[in-house]
């Protein structure tokens, strides 16, 4: 799969699962996204929500389209799923004890004013994934997202909020369905989005990008030895051609597969954003805490990256 591109399934259909994440679950990986596959609304750089995609796959490369887990609300102007919204950024998480899966999304009305939170749960990763509701965490403006789950089972919601310019890192109760109160700011002003985040060796590590809409930017990295302590923002992990604008991607998630963590990049093409390609990339991390992502051309899959 060349990397920058739109990628197919294994009927040899574009992979509609933007804005995604990458999880594993008993040997089976599955990629959840927002389904795009429509034209862009005239003159417009958005397309009407069709809802979240999941796809399954063994290595990583041949991907089965699962259908769509959570689908638009066709018929009621009202519904947060509305297909005159915004459904942003799906992110789906397993919760161990209770043996189901939480997907959170930046859910918004047309002109991203909206900006909250919605949540849908689901038994099985296939879906369906049944509608809760949104809210605003914390009763804080959400817009980019993801959630990240701790080694020791906390699940947090890390947002954009205060119009992209601060991100918020809120701790989720125990069911992974709700903040539970208990919120840090972090990168006060610094305009990141795109959250994504992993742990290696103790240290968290976040990877976002600037503000500048569909365009690409340069992804910063940040650290912290606590996810609620002080974040530290480095520089660009990027290396390779295009480092500077993240190699025409941006931030989708971190994943983790066999011993290595791997970032996956959109590749938005504004004017027509069911064509808007995927990269995944392995993450190096040096003995200093540092983090480091080459350019690859091609993505060849969990066998052949994890032994590179
Ligand atoms: C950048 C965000 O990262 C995307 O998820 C999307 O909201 C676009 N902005 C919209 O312009």
């Amino acid at each position: 799969m060349k990397n920058g591109q739109i990628w197919q399934d294994i009927e040899g259909n574009h992979i509609q699962a933007h804005g995604g994440c990458i999880i594993e679950h008993r040997g089976t990986y599955y990629w959840y996204g927002e389904h795009k596959g429509a034209p862009n609304c005239p003159g417009k750089e958005r397309v009407d929500v069709i809802g979240v995609s999941c796809y399954s796959s063994p290595d990583l490369l041949s991907w089965k389209y699962e259908g769509l887990v959570l689908s638009a609300d066709q018929e009621n102007p009202s519904s947060p799923l509305h297909t005159s919204r915004v459904l942003e950024r799906p992110k789906v998480v397993y919760h161990e004890k209770n043996h189901c899966f939480i997907l959170w999304m930046h859910l918004d009305s047309e002109d991203y004013t909206y900006a909250g939170a919605g949540i849908a749960v689901s038994g099985t990763p296939t879906g369906p994934f049944v509608f809760q509701g949104v809210s605003q965490p914390n009763r804080q403006d959400a817009r980019d997202m993801t959630v990240f789950v701790d080694e020791d089972g906390t699940a947090y919601l890390v947002h954009s909020k205060d119009w992209n310019k601060t991100l918020n890192i809120a701790r989720l109760n125990a069911d992974y369905t709700a903040p539970d109160g208990m919120y840090v700011s972090v990168m006060a002003d610094q305009e990141r989005e795109a959250p994504a985040l992993c742990r290696h060796n103790g240290l968290y590590y976040m990877v976002t990008s600037g503000c500048t809409g569909w365009q690409p930017n340069s992804a910063l990295y940040a650290t912290s030895s606590h996810i609620m302590g002080r974040w530290k923002l480095i520089d660009n992990p990027c290396e390779g051609e295009n480092y500077r604008q993240t190699f025409g991607g941006q931030s989708a998630c971190i994943f983790r597969a066999g011993n290595r963590h791997f970032l996956m990049l959109d590749h938005w093409i504004p004017d027509n954003l069911q064509k808007s390609g995927y990269s995944i990339l392995p993450i190096e991390f040096g003995p200093d805490g540092s983090m480091t992502v080459r350019w690859k051309s091609e993505w060849r899959g969990i066998e052949k990256s994890t032994s590179d």
